[in-house]
């Protein structure tokens, strides 16, 4: 976005527009105003602005058409919509068509302020996260000189851990990477090789909870021919393969016992004995080993070595799940929702409400769910807005209930209407709940009481 932040101003009252630009223009924001719906929708066309801010209430096009336009042509314009007649139906109706915010008249000017402030923060993100994705397209043509891509995450411990990787990634350490399934692991393990001084060599992996012992075994270690029914030949273990490279050892809280011997021996001596073999091969490979296992309880209960959980565990990282770093969420949706997009189709964006719902889901699938319910999601909407009901029904099943009962619920309670609000400023803050609560001017420790409350309930 460019320094001066442009805002389009659309109502239908010469007077409101003429006070906003002069507040507007004030603040530092480059203001364009229209006057109606029409001359709204032709100033949209003709231009392209930062944030549109728009009357509800207008002869012949509304705020939600204006909105609509908007989102046809760019979903990352952020678009807030004032009305004076403000009523619960129209503004579920705004917040499930895109809106970033709904402002109801009069408003102080100070509120209207951090709105927009919020709106371009909101955007600055979204355009990054753009670029950033353009950028490693460029340099994805296989050119040793591209850099790591880094896996995607802004939260704050999510820097940590790239920062940390950053660190270890030029030692030859020993890394354990642990985590629950879908956390990243596997994407971590490749950015460190490919910021290592190895990243000329191969990056090779195997998952050794994926096959049985004795096939395991040669495959790691290699062996020699003859050394068991059906070795005709010589093979070259993947440790030796690996040779120069990073090797990933996925799942290795699975590896059975009489290997985490022979592993051990890899870690310590850096030499490996092939299956069959007599002579002793040397090993040039740095290892990250990755676990959804806490390996330190299976040390306790005598199913992993001691000895070998140390050799591993000399830098661990651990990988929090995602319902741990909800600040991820948001960049981790434009990212799959511009893959699956292609390279040259405009991406799909996601419905209000169905952004409630994947912010307050829990993720137990993490990253590799999140990316599988977009897909699905992109595969059942044929327009360019996903709705609750394009999402995997687990998803909705509970968010679901606010804003759909709000509609068939003429005369709502006040505790359904408060609830309903709370998850719209949620959504408007991008899921950060401290910002949330600092918007309803609330304690963020009862707003978490709260949300944790409605977690636990269904509305009918
Ligand atoms: N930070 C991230 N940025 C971009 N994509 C990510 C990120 N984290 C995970 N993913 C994607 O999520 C999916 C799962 O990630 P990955 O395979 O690394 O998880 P894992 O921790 O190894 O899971 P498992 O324990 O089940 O093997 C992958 O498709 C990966 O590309
Ligand atoms: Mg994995």
């Amino acid at each position: 976005m460019n320094p001066q932040p442009s805002v389009l101003v659309i109502d239908d009252e010469s007077g409101i527009l003429d006070t906003l630009r002069i507040l507007l223009k004030k603040e530092g924001y480059e203001v364009a105003t229209a006057q109606g719906g029409k001359a709204g929708l032709d100033a949209i066309r003709g231009g392209s602005p930062d944030i549109v801010l728009t009357d509800v209430r207008m002869p012949q096009f509304t705020g939600l058409d204006i909105l609509q336009a908007v989102k046809e042509q760019d979903v990352m314009t952020p678009v807030i919509l004032m009305t004076a007649q403000a009523s619960l139906q129209s503004a579920i109706q705004a917040v499930n068509a895109g809106a970033f915010y709904y402002l109801q008249k009069p408003f102080a000017n100070d509120e209207l302020l951090a709105i927009l402030r919020r709106a371009c923060e909101f955007r600055q993100i979204r355009v990054e996260n753009k670029q950033l994705k353009q950028e490693i397209r460029k340099g994805s043509g296989g050119s040793p000189l591209a850099g790591p891509t880094r896996p995607i995450g802004k939260s704050r411990r999510f820097l940590d851990i790239l920062k940390l990787a950053d660190v270890v990634a030029p030692t030859d350490s020993t890394v354990l990477l642990e985590g629950e399934s879908g956390t990243g692991k596997e994407v971590l393990a490749h950015y460190i090789h490919d910021a290592s001084l190895r990243n000329n060599g191969p990056f090779m992996s195997i998952n050794c909870g994926a096959l049985p012992e004795t096939l395991l075994e040669s495959e790691l270690f290699g062996h020699v021919k003859g050394s068991f029914t059906g070795a005709v030949r010589d093979k070259q273990g993947l440790f030796a393969a690996a040779r120069g490279g990073t090797f990933f050892l996925d799942e290795v809280g699975e590896m059975p016992p009489s290997l985490q011997v022979k592993l051990l021996r890899v870690l310590q001596q850096r030499e490996v004995i092939p299956v069959g073999a007599t002579e002793v091969l040397p090993v040039d490979v740095r290892i990250i080993a990755a676990t959804n296992r806490n390996l330190e309880e299976e040390v306790q209960r005598g199913n992993f070595r001691s000895d070998l959980f140390y050799r591993l565990n000399v830098i661990a990282i651990e990988l929090p799940p995602l319902r741990e770093r909800r600040d991820d969420l948001i960049l981790l949706i434009d990212r799959f929702l511009q893959d699956l997009a292609g390279e040259h189709g405009e991406p799909k964006a996601l419905a209000a409400e169905a952004m409630d719902a994947v912010m307050v889901y829990k993720w137990p699938g993490n990253v590799r769910e999140l990316q599988n319910a977009l897909e699905h999601a992109c595969v059942m909407c044929r327009g360019s807005l996903i709705d609750a009901s394009h999402l995997p029904e687990r998803i909705t099943r509970r968010k679901r209930d606010p804003l759909v009962a709000e509609k068939a619920e003429p005369n709502p309670t006040l505790d359904l209407v408060e609830r309903a609000y709370i998850m719209f400023v949620l959504q408007a803050e991008g899921g950060n709940k401290t910002r949330a609560a600092e918007a309803l001017g609330i304690d963020p420790s009862t707003l978490y009481r709260k949300l944790s409350r409605y977690e636990g309930t269904e509305v009918k």
